[in-house]
């Protein structure tokens, strides 16, 4: 039998596959302090960059309805494998049966709206999850808006794992961070401009700093998305009705809630308390 959804006002959710989703969170509440939100990691079964489709979007779907239940009106997946791989199909498939009102938004889309500005040459490179460069789903969109500009991709498998243990500082990550931006810039001399297509590489930003070229700007998500979200609730009154504002967070982990306090808190430079929840 189908569940019956809160319909008051509830909070923004915000959802990833583990720590990633926190560089978007972050940015989205200095845009956006007045709103609640919920940030959910699925940090028991990250990463997902290299799992299937299916799978990507099973999980997904399990979270998006978790948030629903829990009584979010909108929900911004804060991850780009899950925005390539899943956000279409909720948005088709499961929205209309489980509530046609509420919204789910993904990260991929506000990220390059704006890449014509940034990029002289018309070359442009996406460093992501090997889930998300094999979806096509980066190139897809920059040529839906902007046909000209030419993409490359390159996968970046270790750098999600080096997150999420805690490794972003430690000195063998150099060697995987300079790896994948050379082999990524090998593929076309005329790349200015590379996108950091997944929420997690922001906490490799002095890293992905010291080896990227400083003729090329590296484009971080967070305010991009932070942006496109407040646009989208000015554009949708509806919607923000429907939102609460008292300023509030409230973190969820599908982990060990001590693994994520220690990790969260070093991310976000503050102490958060978190619960812990089964999708
Ligand atoms: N932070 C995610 C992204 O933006 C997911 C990384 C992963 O779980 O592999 O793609």
């Amino acid at each position: 039998m189908k569940q019956q959804l809160p319909t008051t006002p509830g909070p923004i959710g915000v959802f990833d596959s583990g720590y990633g989703g926190l560089t978007i969170l972050s940015k989205i509440r200095k845009a956006l302090p007045q709103y609640d939100y919920i940030y959910l990691g699925d940090n028991a079964r990250t990463p997902y960059g290299t799992r299937s489709f299916e799978i990507v979007y099973e999980f997904t779907l399990q979270a998006v309805t978790k948030l629903f239940e829990m009584g979010c009106h909108l929900v911004i997946l804060a991850c780009n494998t899950a925005s390539a791989k899943a956000l279409r199909s909720v948005q088709t498939n499961d929205l209309p049966n489980m509530d046609p009102t509420r919204r789910v938004l993904g990260v991929i889309r506000p990220t390059v709206e704006c890449i014509d500005t940034i990029t002289s040459s018309r070359h442009v490179g996406v460093l992501a999850t090997a889930g998300t460069i094999k979806s096509e789903s980066y190139p897809l969109e920059i040529h839906k808006l902007f046909p000209d500009i030419r993409v490359h991709g390159e996968a970046c498998p270790l750098w999600v794992p080096l997150v999420e243990n805690n490794e972003a500082e430690g000195d063998g990550t150099d060697y995987f961070v300079r790896k994948y931006i050379d082999e990524l810039l090998a593929k076309d001399e005329l790349i200015d401009t590379v996108i950091l297509g997944c929420t997690h590489y922001p906490l490799l930003l002095p890293k992905i700093q010291k080896y990227m070229p400083e003729n090329i700007t590296t484009v971080a998500q967070g305010e991009l998305v932070a942006d496109s979200l407040k646009d989208y609730l000015h554009r949708h009154p509806e919607m923000d009705r429907k939102c609460t504002k008292g300023g509030n967070c409230t973190y969820y982990t599908t982990e060990a809630e001590d693994k994520f306090i220690e990790s969260a808190s070093t991310f976000l430079n503050q102490e958060v308390s978190v619960q812990r929840i089964e999708l």
